[in-house]
């Protein structure tokens, strides 16, 4: 069976204290660390497909890049688990990889034309490639990249609208996360989005195996219970 992989998403965490943060995470039993990186690219209009047009935002918030990945792998060793949600994700690929980034996972709505070769630079610089894919895109459009010769290792499937933390979880997600365990019974398969306490056993039941939960652990009174309690539901 595929292993459980808990993703404490550092968007909920005090970025101002960010590698006590992490340090606090990976004691509490986290496997990864999500870190959630928004940031827009001025170029590209072709490839803007569902995505806002007017100002190049993928989504409409801006987080972290590539300089903060850096300071933080000087006081971590953890798996950092990097969630694109940028335009262009093949800009990032090269300084993700140097400041020590270990998954790389991009949104297909913006990758449909080059995925290929973005895959191929994602793993020249030693990083792990995913997919994500937003509530609206079909489950379909991922196949061919995880059916490729040089396949994605990871799909992401979001179960809330990409930009925020602290929304609500979208149950009928399930659907697209049973589809694909039943097609691919190995592979790893991510949700994101209002995962907590009360969503996590839908979500193990439909097959999900690697859990990116922000709020409703940084938000805990016992994180460590919380961490431990999404993993038990994985593995049962
Ligand atoms: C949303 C991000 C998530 C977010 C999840 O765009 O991709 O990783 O931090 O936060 P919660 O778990 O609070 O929904
Ligand atoms: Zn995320």
């Amino acid at each position: 069976a595929v292993e459980a992989k808990i993703a404490p998403s550092m968007l909920s965490s005090d970025f101002a204290n960010l590698a006590s943060e992490a340090e606090r995470m990976v004691n509490f039993g986290a496997d990864w660390l999500h870190m959630d990186i928004m940031y827009y690219t001025l170029h590209g209009p072709d490839r803007l497909i569902g995505v806002n047009l007017q100002d190049g935002h993928f989504v409409p918030n801006l987080t972290i890049g590539a300089p903060v990945i850096a300071s933080l792998r000087k006081h971590t060793k953890a798996y950092l688990d990097c969630h694109l949600m940028v335009t262009n994700p093949v800009d990032y690929v090269d300084q993700l990889g140097k400041a020590g980034a270990s998954g790389f996972t991009f949104h297909v709505e913006v990758s449909k034309d080059n995925w290929q070769e973005l895959v191929k630079e994602i793993k020249s610089k030693g990083m792990r490639p995913g997919v994500a894919l937003k509530p609206g895109t079909p489950i379909e459009d991922v196949y061919p990249l995880v059916e490729s010769e040089n396949p994605v290792e990871m799909v992401l499937v979001m179960t809330v609208e990409p930009g925020f933390g602290g929304q609500k979880f979208i149950p009928d997600m399930m659907n697209k996360v049973r589809t694909l365990r039943e097609k691919y019974p190995e592979l790893d398969i991510e949700v994101d989005g209002g995962l907590g306490p009360s969503t996590i056993d839908e979500a193990a039941t439909a097959g999900a195996n690697c859990i990116v939960a922000g709020s409703s652990v940084f938000g805990a009174p016992d994180p460590a219970h919380v961490i431990s309690l999404l993993r038990t539901s994985v593995n049962k």
